[in-house]
């Protein structure tokens, strides 16, 4: 079994709200991350697929296709966008960086061509990153 991880970036915005609360009470839960004007990171994801070399190509999957396929399903969606109203994948959901890292698993764990989505890291700060598994 390998593992093969593409990474990409992208520059969003957000803000941390839970529209079943007041204002008074999102920015008890959420702080400076629930400012009605918004704020952005310059995120990192990291996507890994697992699964056996197929003989013939050396390859588990072609990168570039694989880049693709995170281009078009989630960097075109989210990059220089606003999360809470901008991206369709994201509709109704609170742009934690929990909520986005399982959303974008979503988004591509049945259009990986070979091998399977082993993992979605999200990395919102330098210091703070964010993998999901699968359900
Ligand atoms: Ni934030």
């Amino acid at each position: 079994m390998v593992y093969v991880t593409r990474r990409e970036r992208f520059s969003a915005a957000h803000r941390l709200f839970n529209p079943a609360l007041s204002d008074e009470e999102n920015f008890k839960l959420y702080g400076l991350c629930s400012n009605p004007n918004w704020h952005g990171h310059n995120y990192i994801i990291e996507v890994v697929v697992c699964g056996e070399v197929d003989p013939n190509t050396g390859y588990l999957l072609d990168l570039k296709v694989l880049k693709e396929i995170i281009r078009k399903n989630v960097i075109e969606k989210v990059d220089h966008k606003n999360l809470n109203i901008e991206t369709d994948f994201m509709k109704g959901i609170i742009p934690s960086a929990e909520n986005i890292a399982a959303a974008i698993w979503k988004q591509l764990a049945n259009k990986i061509p070979k091998g399977k989505l082993y993992s979605i890291k999200l990395y919102e700060t330098e210091n703070n990153y964010f993998e999901y598994k699968g359900e």
